[in-house]
Formats: structure tokens, sequence, C-alpha cells
């Protein structure tokens, strides 16, 4: 038979999950503008595109130095050709990232039918919201607001206290991008960890009302387990987990956060409307439960696709699986 065709030498995996994965973004002039387009193609339901352009900001942050040409995307996987026309023309300078951050943030549905503050689309009788984009509207300004690190561990205080009197043996974890080492994220996320199987149940709903006692509540949408062992794996293997979750807005008042502020808050409230995430896996599954919650979105989904493609297994947020058989990894995790 003929010899074996020779590798591309290309350095970067097309895998995130075997890329570097650092906090110093060296092309942050794309990585900006592919990111406010794959926000545009997922606002308006193109998820491939969506992807596309994830992927391609996902590799450009794994590189330890600055894109210096557009000749070295040549050597660059999952940079498709809308992705190498985006990161052309910035190299032009043509200024595209202000102009296109400003006209597709917009929602551009809202936008066209003349509305132009929040308070217009609350008011507008055809706009009809969901209890959780109400929500959103409501606390818009905080919600939109980067939650900083402090921020972060004060709520994490504030679950803690909360978790520690549903359940004492309970213990609770940060996750997310906190979790990743990010000094901002949009919401601040936790897992929480029973130790006997079981224990899971009914946590989140007695949390919730703990919260809403304590008077911090402004929204909770409640998601219970729609775990069945049985019907795992599923036939699609999707993102979303079937663990018990919830989807919260808590007040954190300014008190309980240790950081420097700038002294000029007249007129201020005293607390901040943050978002929240809390899921409560059961105790066997926690561990792939924690890697699937600690993200980033795009390493998740690049490690399900590297178990499949590259060693024969499926994995998501329950268990690793064998792709042939079906049958649970005996993990001692
Ligand atoms: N996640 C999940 N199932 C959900 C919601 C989230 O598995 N129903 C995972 C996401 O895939 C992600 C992690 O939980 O890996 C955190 O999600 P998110 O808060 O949206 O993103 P972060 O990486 O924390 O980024 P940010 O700082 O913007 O919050
Ligand atoms: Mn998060
Ligand atoms: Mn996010
Ligand atoms: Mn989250």
């Amino acid at each position: 038979s003929s010899s074996p065709a020779p590798k591309p030498v290309s350095t970067v995996s097309p895998f995130a999950c075997q890329r570097r994965t650092t906090l110093d973004n060296h092309n942050k002039n794309f990585t900006d503008l592919l990111e406010v387009l794959a926000e545009n193609m997922e606002l308006s339901g193109n998820q491939g595109p969506c992807l596309a352009f994830r992927r391609a900001a996902s590799v450009l942050k794994s590189l330890n130095t600055a894109l210096r040409h557009p000749e070295e995307m040549k050597h660059l996987p999952c940079l498709g050709e809308h992705s190498k026309a985006i990161i052309e023309v910035e190299y032009l300078s043509l200024s595209l990232s202000l102009y296109l951050s400003s006209a597709l943030r917009t929602s551009e549905n809202w936008f066209s039918r003349g509305l132009r503050t929040l308070e217009q689309i609350l008011s507008d009788p055809t706009i009809r919201l969901n209890r959780m984009q109400t929500a959103g509207f409501l606390f818009y300004d905080d919600i939109s607001r980067p939650v900083s690190r402090a921020e972060a561990e004060a709520m994490k205080v504030l679950v803690e206290d909360a978790v520690k009197r549903v359940n004492p043996s309970a213990r609770v974890c940060i996750t997310g991008g906190f979790r990743r080492g990010k000094d901002f994220g949009h919401d601040v996320d936790f897992i929480i960890r029973t130790p006997e199987p079981g224990q899971e149940d009914g946590l989140l709903p007695a949390l919730i009302d703990w919260f809403r006692r304590q008077n911090v509540l402004l929204y909770a949408d409640l998601q219970e387990s729609t775990f069945d062992l049985g019907k795992l794996p599923s036939r699609r293997f999707e993102s979303m987990d079937h663990f018990h979750k919830c989807f919260l807005i808590v007040k954190l008042k300014r008190d309980d956060v240790c950081e420097e502020r700038e002294r000029d808050e007249d007129g201020r409230r005293d607390w901040r409307a943050i978002r929240v995430d809390l899921v409560a896996p059961p105790i066997e599954r926690y561990a792939y439960a924690l890697l699937g919650w600690t993200g980033s979105t795009l390493f998740d989904r690049d490690l399900r696709r590297f178990a499949r493609l590259e060693r024969g297994k499926l994995l998501d947020n329950h268990a690793l699986y064998d792709k042939a058989t079906k049958a649970k990894e005996n993990s001692s995790m």
C-alpha cells in the first residue's frame, strides 16, 4: 500500500478541550467582533453560523500571540470563510466592530417597531413578555451590568447560609465562569452537593422559600428534575441535563460585598439584582454535573465531540457511556 499522507502541520487542535484555555486573550479585537456576530446569529435563530463564529473566537483566544497577518489564519482550524473575511476586514481597520456592535445588539424587531426604551417595550400591549422576560426587563440595568468576583463571593455566602439551613450536610461550589477563574460574569452559578442519594429532592424549593422569606428573592424559575436513569443516554445527545435546577434573580446588599467602591452613590438603592443559577444533581452524578456546569459551553461541546469522535464514548452532564454498547463507564470519580 502507499505511504500515509503527511500530517498537516497544524499545532492548534480543532477541539477546544485539547487547546490551551487561558484568560489571557491576545486577539480581543477579533474575538469581540466574532462574539458579537455569534450573539446576533443566536438571537436571530441561526444556530449554525452562531457556532461557527464562537468556534473561530475560541481558536483565536487559545493563541499565545496576537495574529500578526491574515496569512497566519491558514494554519488555524475552525475558521470558516465568514470568520476569515471578518478578521481580514478588521485588519483593514474599517471600524466595523463599533458599527456592528451598536447595530446588531439591538433587538431588530422591537427597534423597527419604533420601541426605543424599556418603558415603551413594557407598556406596549401587543408585546407579551413571559415572566422571565418581565423580570429581566425590570432589573435590566442591574442584570446587564457584569457581576464582579467580590459580588460572586458575597453571593456564595448568601447561598451557603441558605443551604446550611435547609440541609446542614450539603455543600456549595461556584461553577461557571468564576470557577474557570474569570473576574467577571453575567451571573453566578452554583452546584449543590448532597452526600446521600435522594437528598437533592426538595432542596431547591426549600432554598427558594428561604430566600423569599428573607425578602431577597426577585424572581425564581424552578425546573424540577426530569431525571430518568432508564432513558439515558438520550437519543439526541443534548447539552441540556435533567437535574433539579433553578434560575433566580436575587438581591445582593451592597454592604455584604467586600470591595472598593466609588464614594458617590447618592440616590442608589442599597442592593443590586444578580442572576443566580443553582443545580442540585444526585450525588452519583455530581462529577459529571460539575464538569458540565463549569463550562465553558464551547469547551463542553468540544469535550463531548472529542469523546465521541476520538474515543468512541458518549459524554453528557450525567455520565460517560461506551458508544457501541451504551454501557455506562465504570467510573469511580
Ligand atoms: N449549563 C448547563 N445547563 C444549563 C445551563 C448552563 O449545562 N441548563 C452550563 C453551561 O453549558 C456552562 C455553565 O453551565 O458550561 C455555565 O453557564 P453560563 O452561566 O451560561 O456561562 P458562564 O460560562 O458561567 O459565563 P458567564 O460568565 O457569562 O456567566
Ligand atoms: Mn455563569
Ligand atoms: Mn453566559
Ligand atoms: Mn448560568
